[in-house]
């Protein structure tokens, strides 16, 4: 009897140490904090929230989701992810017209979303809300 009691405590034990072994797993498991574009600019969030609206919801949705026919998803778009601001800003100043080897849907994405008056600080407060609509 004593024996059996001995045993039972022991699979308790051993039960309770691979649960606390199995959640410190987990941890060790969690995924990394996923890699994003470099931050590098001082971007004003809420000015580039109100210059998308302005200028680049009307292909890219007001929430960045992309339009059928029109502009792609920027929320998960890798393009805008894997690159820095800065090249993220050269990309917005030159476009990718359909032309481009590189275009993948046939429609222009215009120098500056076609509006000329957006210059390097709303471009980059733009990015900064950019880099929001990825999280
Ligand atoms: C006239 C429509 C139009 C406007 C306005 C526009 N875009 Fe685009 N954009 C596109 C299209 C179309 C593409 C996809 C080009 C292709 O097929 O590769 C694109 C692509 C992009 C990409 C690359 C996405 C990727 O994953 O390759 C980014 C970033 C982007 N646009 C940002 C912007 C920003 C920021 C603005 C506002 C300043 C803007 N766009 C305004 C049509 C537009």
């Amino acid at each position: 009897m004593k024996k059996q009691l001995l045993l039972l405590v022991l699979i308790i034990a051993t039960a309770v140490a691979l649960v606390g072994c199995g959640g410190g797993g987990d941890n060790a498991e969690a995924p990394p904090v996923a890699p994003r574009g470099q931050n590098t600019s001082s971007g004003n969030v809420e000015e580039g929230k109100t210059l998308f609206a302005g200028t680049c919801s009307a292909c890219h949705g007001p929430e960045g989701l992309g339009v059928a026919g029109l502009g792609k998803d920027l929320t998960t778009s890798t393009f805008v992810m894997e690159r820095t601001d800065a090249e993220v800003l050269e990309f917005l100043k030159t476009g990718r017209p359909a032309s481009d080897p590189l275009n993948t849907t046939g429609v222009d994405m215009p120098p500056k979303g076609g509006n000329p008056a957006l210059n390097d600080d709303k471009l980059l407060d733009i990015i900064a809300y950019l880099r929001e609509l990825e999280k």
